[in-house]
């Protein structure tokens, strides 16, 4: 049974969420056992409704159904599409068709030329400027440009008089939320880790401009008293929870004492080394975060990713596998390069059979990407005592490095 709430944020904003719990995979490469909310807004004027965003195309008879608990379709003024992503424009389609097309579409200009291509549709539009405002029915709307947040063309709207800032994409998260708004502390502390997995998967590429639309909202004198995003929880009571908690991710601050060890092990060489890891880093009194690729384990990307995001340091552990590094090591690193830019010291522990390979090609894939490689302990098959001194040594380096 799926859950769809229709609610009043404010006496003339109701939000329309619909909790996805089919998704497996989010953009089919994150995994989310813990699903995703999307949210879409209607707006009460008193010259029509104005709709903000929609639901993933595979929930459009829902959507459709939930809004017309609210609003007769034909009496929709105004679409505006902060985003053109599906999962925000998805549904989209059935409502203008049922709206006769008589409403416009407002958008940023760079969105204006995807409707056609994305949705089958040639809608009615008006590219917004960044800035310009909308008057209708006693309600001002204020476009604010916010690229990247999470693709070029995104923009939020500024209600001002409510004081409602409907953000899309930025100042969500993944999961289902068991309350629509930030009921208690309780609340925004079980959801927090969800919004760290969802910032570091798909916002991580871009993570310099949360800064930048932060900035702009100071600079633009918005303060939001309720922030309404397209994902997750909406939050009108500490709305300033949401935007520190995402300046804190974004500026690279890190967990005090969070290490995460990363490895894979087919036969045991790798997974020794890492265990005299373990040891030493639980000896000097961290409790690591283990993520394990072995003939028994499989890791989730998205959990590694999200918790690299706020750890003070990494340890990965790979062979040489066919003349380069591990292949599930490698998609990882890749991974790892784009999403994570905080540039991290990094300790590397490898095994090879005939020849050093995967040691130099980590550290060149990671240094590249501007992290802090502080050893390359490497070794022929298992490690002997030499071996494990070494890596115990790579350990308080890396410990020396995040003490500074
Ligand atoms: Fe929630 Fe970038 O779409």
């Amino acid at each position: 049974m799926v859950g769809i709430f229709v609610d009043k944020v404010t006496e003339s904003l109701h939000v329309l969420r619909v909790d996805d719990i089919k998704v497996k995979f989010f953009e089919a490469l994150w995994e989310i056992p813990e699903g995703i909310t999307y949210n879409a807004y209607l707006l009460h004027t008193s010259e029509g409704a104005i709709l903000f965003d929609s639901w993933k195309h595979v929930y459009t008879d829902e959507f459709i159904e939930a809004l017309k608990t609210v609003v007769d379709l034909r009496d929709i003024a105004y679409v505006i599409v902060h985003h053109m992503e599906q999962d925000h424009t998805g549904s989209l389609p059935r409502v203008l068709e049922e709206n006769g097309f008589k409403a416009e579409v407002l958008c940023h200009m760079l969105a204006t030329r995807m409707f056609s291509r994305f949705l089958g549709i040639k809608p009615k539009i008006h590219a917004v400027k960044d800035g310009e405002e909308l008057k209708v029915g006693g309600k001002v709307l204020k476009f604010i440009y916010t690229p990247w947040l999470h693709w070029p063309e995104t923009m939020m709207t500024f209600i001002p008089g409510d004081d409602v800032l409907l953000s899309c994409d930025a100042f969500g998260g993944y999961s289902i939320p068991k309350t629509l708004y930030d009921e208690s502390d309780n609340v925004i502390a079980e959801y927090l880790p969800h919004v760290r997995k969802y910032v570091a998967t798909v916002i991580g590429h871009y993570i310099n401009y949360i800064g930048k639309a932060v900035e702009k909202l100071d600079k633009l004198g918005i303060k939001p008293k309720i922030i309404a995003p397209a994902h997750g929880l909406i939050f009108r009571n500490k709305p300033e929870a949401i935007v520190d908690y995402y300046v804190k991710l974004a500026s690279g601050i890190a967990e005090k004492g969070k290490i995460v060890v990363v490895y894979s092990s087919m036969y045991g060489s790798v997974g020794k080394a890492i265990s005299a890891v373990i040891d030493k880093l639980k000896e000097k009194g961290f409790s690591p975060v283990v993520f394990r690729f072995t003939d028994t384990e499989r890791i989730n990307l998205s959990d590694f990713i999200s918790d690299v995001m706020d750890c003070q340091a990494l340890i990965i552990g790979a062979a040489t596998y066919e003349n380069n590094v591990f292949p599930l090591i490698r998609h990882l690193l890749d991974v790892l390069v784009e999403k994570i830019k905080a540039g991290k010291p990094v300790l590397v522990v490898s095994s090879y059979g005939w020849g050093r390979i995967a040691g130099s090609k980590i550290l060149k894939i990671l240094t590249g990407a501007g992290f802090k490689v502080v050893d390359v302990v490497e070794f022929q098959g298992m490690p002997d005592g030499d071996d494990l001194a070494k890596v115990r040594s790579g350990v308080d380096s890396l410990i020396d490095q995040i003490a500074r």
